[in-house]
């Protein structure tokens, strides 16, 4: 089944892609042509953001001192140090009422502080404040307005308070495309005068890699991840086609992480972990932080895998070899190094070769690996392959560096 879709979206894309490059060379006004133009130049994204998102754990179930506890755990846990510095409000953060002058109101009940004083708390820890709305008349929850006709009022609230980073969801909407309503919000932020990272939440519904370059910092390019295995995988799966549409400034985003909440074995959430990285996904942190076991911190604050995401190339890995359910998943990194994955989602032990032809490496070259998981430089060097012996549902990640 997953082949297939894959299979849909892949035809779907080459014919977009056909169709957009007919339009352009034949008249310079296809009906790509109003987004060809960059909406959004705000400087932001450089490289993929990182923080933490309270919708993957709590749901609709937050106020103002869970967020303020998480953002004070990411100082305390080092977190902060290591880039995880947005810290994002999901969904339900308002009132279901605009008040008389038609402005969002937090809610009373959860946030009685307002958000204002909540980016202030957050700013003072040296952090980031993300918010939450969507391009409907409400939110997915329904319990809080959208920002459908309100773009250009929301948009200078969520400056006037302080915040970094909008989630813009794609719940109850009128029936106009997204290429129609995203756009709205990104020329709102613009004139509100901050720099606010927007994140399309679009859930991948008109393949957005094709338009949100021009238009977003990120752009969800799937439906929501739950926190199990086919779920994760999936994602992961649907994310890789848009690969060469990354860069810096514009990321494709497979939703947030769901490590630590329990639903993965620790292998797993290696894995899921190793993906989001090397697919230079967002790496917005989706668990408690306020209380994390030692096997989630061991995993999250991996340096060496953060650093692969970070990387100021900013090229997506891309799957460069498949055999049933043994995969290799290869980008380039900086300083002619390149990043890879190998990938065993199969239910037995295997083998896994990285071939220098499928990852961009001269066919002669010998080159140095690093284990970024092990932590540890390999002790012999490398010709024309790397060969490892994967657990099921679970995966080996490698700088690789030509050393001749
Ligand atoms: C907010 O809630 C408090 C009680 O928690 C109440 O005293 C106050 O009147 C409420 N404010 C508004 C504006 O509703
Ligand atoms: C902290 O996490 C553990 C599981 O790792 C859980 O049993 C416990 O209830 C959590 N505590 C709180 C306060 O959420
Ligand atoms: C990998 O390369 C080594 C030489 O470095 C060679 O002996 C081995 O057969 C190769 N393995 C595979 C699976 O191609």
């Amino acid at each position: 089944m997953e082949r297939c879709s894959v299979l849909g979206v892949w035809l779907l894309l080459l014919i977009l892609m056909v169709e957009g490059s007919s339009s352009s060379k034949v008249t310079g006004s296809g009906k790509y042509n109003s987004l060809r133009r960059n909406l959004l130049t705000n400087g932001l994204g450089m490289t993929p953001p990182m923080g933490w998102n309270s919708w993957n754990h709590f749901w609709c179930g937050i106020n103002e001192n869970i967020i303020k506890d998480s953002a004070d755990a990411l100082v305390s846990t080092g977190l902060h140090k290591l880039g995880y510095t947005y810290v994002n409000i999901d969904d339900c953060w308002a009132e279901i009422a605009r008040d008389e002058k038609g402005n969002l109101v937090p809610k009373n009940s959860t946030f009685p502080s307002g958000i204002k004083a909540l980016a202030d708390y957050v700013h003072s820890k040296g952090l980031k404040l993300g918010i939450y709305s969507d391009a409907g008349y409400f939110t997915c929850s329904g319990t809080m307005p959208g920002s459908l006709g309100h773009e250009e009022q929301d948009a200078k609230t969520f400056a006037s308070w302080g915040i970094d980073y909008l989630k813009y969801d794609n719940c109850n909407e009128d029936g106009t495309k997204p290429t129609i309503r995203y756009p709205v919000m990104t020329r709102a932020l613009m004139k509100a005068g901050r720099p606010i990272f927007f994140s399309l939440c679009e859930w991948g519904d008109m393949h957005p890699a094709l338009w949100g370059g021009k238009v977003g910092n990120s752009w969800r390019t799937t439906s929501d991840i739950y926190d199990n295995w086919e779920s994760m995988v999936s994602r992961a799966d649907i994310n890789e086609v848009y690969a060469e549409f990354a860069r810096p400034g514009g990321w494709n985003d497979p939703d947030m992480l769901e490590v630590g909440n329990g639903g993965m074995t620790k292998d797993e959430y290696i894995a899921h972990f190793s993906i989001w990285a090397i697919s230079k996904a967002p790496l917005l942190l989706g668990c408690d932080v306020r209380n994390m076991s030692e096997d989630t911190m061991e995993i999250v604050a991996n340096k060496e895998v953060i650093a692969i995401n970070q990387d100021p190339l900013g090229v997506q890995a891309k799957k460069v070899r498949m055999k049933g359910d043994l995969e290799v998943w290869a980008g380039p990194l900086t300083g002619y190094r390149v990043a890879v994955l190998l990938f065993n989602r199969g239910p037995s032990r295997s083998a896994i070769s990285a071939y220098w032809d499928d990852i961009g490496i001269p066919a002669n070259s010998l080159v140095q690996a690093r284990d970024v998981w092990e932590h540890k430089t390999l002790n012999r060097e490398f010709v024309g392959n790397l060969t490892a012996t994967v657990d099921s549902h679970a995966c080996k990640m490698y700088i690789l560096k030509p050393i001749s």
